[in-house]
């Protein structure tokens, strides 16, 4: 039976072991014991090598039962072959978490002796963390039990790898950019303990603001993006993924032996949970360390404070990009500025101070703009010119910086020679965000305010469309009994009628007779298709007929459809004909949803023909989707503006779009035998007239999932 104790103490233990301590000071053993001896944790700490004797002024137990004080974390450093024994030892012992340093398991192949220490730790009311890992850092224990360089800062940014030798290289790398750690912990194999059940924690944990996760593959996706929805409205959460080409996806897959997913698929979902992924290690740090200072913005507008004004423009665009808004009221500008700046300067955003301004001119100015009600956050750049005194100037950043730092976001951008350089370095390592490069700084706040526009928006629940989900598992029921692992057209279309899905007007007919009554039931024109298990690709056995406008060739095309189709496969069972309202022409779309392998269900939504082939103009989400998310996907692709209307066209239905996303999301979610529907083309008229689900094609796992 699986027990579960929750993660607490594996940031808060009473007690240590290291399993596999060492006197020799080249093994990974002697490191971690070092380490957490020097980060001054201060509950027991115990040694353990059959050697016994001292390490460190600590006394070296022979064994884990020789230990008296509680052991709530057993960190395991020995070889693969003996951790499973190493295990026993602290189940008999009452360890409540392993954290495992040893390689050799999953990661190479290894799975069975993996799930064997899994399923005897959870026998045992153990959890595991790793194998394959670094180990685990808590600020609130002050405990550093990894076998990194050391020196870590304690601070508000949590940090959740699942890379071994990055994550250790962190260590060092956050030491020098002085962004100071509430966590940080390595997950690697993942065997038991995840992402999502740290998140958990972390986001009920005071010291952490913001939470940096480097990921390379993603186990039960579903979970996750649960967690990251509600975490994201609490703190910033950070990702930075590997594998976003096709070979880095191949390389992080054989890295720790997870799915990566494809990449367009995580970027959305991250989106959809409010996560802010960043391109490259250097702009996650760089974003961590922002956000875990800067307060949260009280309105949306920016102040582009510059003493040059070609910077002044360069950080315009990188506002554009990052989606920082620009403060507009051109009279209040005039009004705030004008005192501060010479005759000649600009006060319209940006406020160009020219490169006549004193340090004291531009204090003025970040005074003005941090001051003002509705400057809602400053971005101060700095052209070197030889009128500033580069040591008042720099004293001057600091003294804004920390007189605004709880009120109004700023951030520093600087550029010249040497001396700037100085400031930049100085002024960074005592944690006010100053940047060589304007995009580097804009960026910053570019998250700061994506960050800020989630925690403010208002939960949605998601749509749940209540549709008879048994008749549905009734229809693959009988389709599965007959070997198939696809719906026919008419199968699909029951289903789709039981979403509730505005289709054609359809009727089979067995006969000429029946065919032509059908179409003067439904009028001209009709589109006819072959009804055959036997017969899949319809077209290519010239099985459809398009276009017909009258009984006579209504008749013709029963007669040529039949031909055809026993010419193409002669032992083919034909239950008819399928006569079909020929749909009017409209705007294509394509909606699609199915079980990924990373993150569960999921819907797709795109424009179609070419914009989906070609343009891989398509996005998705996790499902299922409130009515807000799948409006944001419609509003998402590149070529929304024609949904919206061009050259005097009128706005189409995007309201029966986002209705149809939001059934085709909820019949993924509750019915998991389907692994894909796709809708294609979902035909989209003028606002008001509504949609119509052309084709649908529905695909189903040929053995039932196991509930
Ligand atoms: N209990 C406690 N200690 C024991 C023991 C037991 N049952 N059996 C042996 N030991 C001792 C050993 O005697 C040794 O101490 P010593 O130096 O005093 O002799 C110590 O444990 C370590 O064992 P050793 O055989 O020397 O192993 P190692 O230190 O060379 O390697 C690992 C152990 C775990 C580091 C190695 O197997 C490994 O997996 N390395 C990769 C780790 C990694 O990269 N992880 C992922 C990081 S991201």
């Amino acid at each position: 039976m699986r027990t579960k104790t929750d993660v607490d103490s594996l940031f808060e233990p009473r007690g240590v072991a290291v399993v596999g301590a060492s006197h020799n000071e080249a093994k990974i053993g002697y490191r971690i014991v070092e380490n957490i001896v020097k980060s001054g944790y201060n509950g027991g700490i115990y040694p353990i090598n059959p050697k016994g004797g001292e390490i460190l002024g600590q006394k070296m137990y022979e064994s884990l039962s020789a230990v008296e004080g509680p052991v709530d974390i057993a960190v395991i450093s020995v070889p693969e072959k003996i951790v499973f024994d190493a295990v026993k030892d602290c189940a008999d012992k009452g360890v409540k978490h392993l954290v495992i340093i040893t390689s050799g398991f999953s990661e190479v192949g290894n799975v069975e002796e993996e799930q064997r220490i899994v399923d005897f730790a959870h026998d045992h009311g153990m959890r595991v963390l790793g194998p394959n890992i670094f180990g685990i850092y808590s600020a609130s224990a002050s405990l550093d039990a990894t076998f990194g360089p050391g020196g870590i800062l304690s601070g508000h940014v949590a940090i959740i790898s699942q890379s071994g030798a990055l994550g250790v290289a962190m260590i060092g790398k956050t030491a020098a950019e002085s962004i100071g750690l509430s966590a940080l912990v390595s997950v690697g194999n993942k065997s038991d303990i995840d992402e999502t059940e740290l998140l958990e924690y972390l986001a009920q944990d005071d010291a952490t603001r913001v939470i940096l996760i480097y990921i390379e593959g993603v186990k039960h996706g579903e979970r996750l993006v649960e967690t990251l929805k509600k975490v994201t409205r609490e703190k910033h959460v950070v990702v930075i993924k590997s594998g976003r080409s096709k070979r880095g996806a191949m390389a992080a897959a054989s890295h720790t032996g997870s799915l990566a997913g494809t990449d367009e698929i995580f970027d959305n979902v991250m989106r959809q949970c409010g996560v802010l992924r960043a391109e490259s290690l250097q702009e996650a740090f760089d974003w961590a360390r922002f956000l875990a200072d800067a307060p949260v913005p009280k309105g949306k507008y920016g102040v582009i404070v510059t003493n040059g004004g070609g910077i002044g423009v360069l950080a315009t665009d990188a506002c554009e990009k990052y989606d920082v808004a620009l403060y507009d009221d051109q009279k209040t500008l005039k009004e705030t500025f004008s005192p501060v700046m010479p005759d000649f300067g600009s006060s319209k955003n940006p406020v160009d101070l020219t490169g006549q301004a004193t340090a004291e001119d531009y204090a003025k100015a970040l005074d003005a703009t941090l001051e003002k009600e509705g400057m809602d956050a400053a971005i101060a750049l700095y052209c070197e010119t030889a009128l500033f005194d580069v040591n008042k100037f720099k004293e001057i950043l600091r003294r804004e910086y920390e007189h605004y730092r709880g009120r109004k976001p700023i951030i520093f951008a600087l550029f010249g020679g040497d001396k700037v350089d100085h400031i930049i370095d100085t002024l960074g390592k005592d944690g006010v965000p100053v940047f060589a490069s304007v995009y580097e700084a804009v960026s910053c706040m570019g998250a700061l305010y994506r960050s800020w526009r989630n925690l403010r928006e208002q939960p949605e629940e998601p749509e749940l469309y209540d549709f008879d989900a048994d008749a549905v598992n009734g229809i693959i029921e009988k389709a599965r009994q007959q070997g198939r692992g696809f719906l026919l057209a008419d199968e699909a279309q029951q289903v789709a009628s039981i979403l509730g899905l505005p289709m054609p007007r359809s009727i089979v007919a067995g006969s000429i007779q029946e065919a032509v009554d059908a179409a003067e039931e439904i009028g001209y024109p009709v589109v006819m298709k072959v009804v055959s298990k036997d017969i899949v690709h319809k077209s290519d056995a010239g099985g459809v007929a398009l276009d017909l406008d009258n009984k006579k060739e209504v008749v013709d095309a029963y007669q040529a459809i039949l031909r055809s189709c026993r010419a193409y496969k002669k032992d083919a069972v034909i239950k008819g004909v399928e006569v079909v309202e020929m749909a009017p022409p409209g705007v294509e779309t394509i909606i699609g949803a199915r079980q990924d392998g990373a993150f569960g269900p999921i819907v797709m939504f795109g424009l179609g023909g070419i914009y989906v082939e070609v343009m891989k103009d398509v996005t998705f989400r996790a499902a299922p989707v409130s009515r807000r998310e799948a409006q944001s996907m419609v509003s998402e692709i590149r070529s929304y503006p024609l949904l919206l209307g061009v050259r005097g066209e009128k706005r189409k239905d995007i309201d029966e779009i986002v209705t149809v996303a939001t059934r085709l999301s909820s019949l993924i979610h509750r019915c998991r035998d389907i692994t894909d529907v796709e809708i294609n083309p979902l035909v989209v008229y003028d606002r008001g007239e509504g949609v119509k689900a052309v084709d649908v094609r529905i695909l189903f796992k040929k053995r039932p999932e196991v509930k």
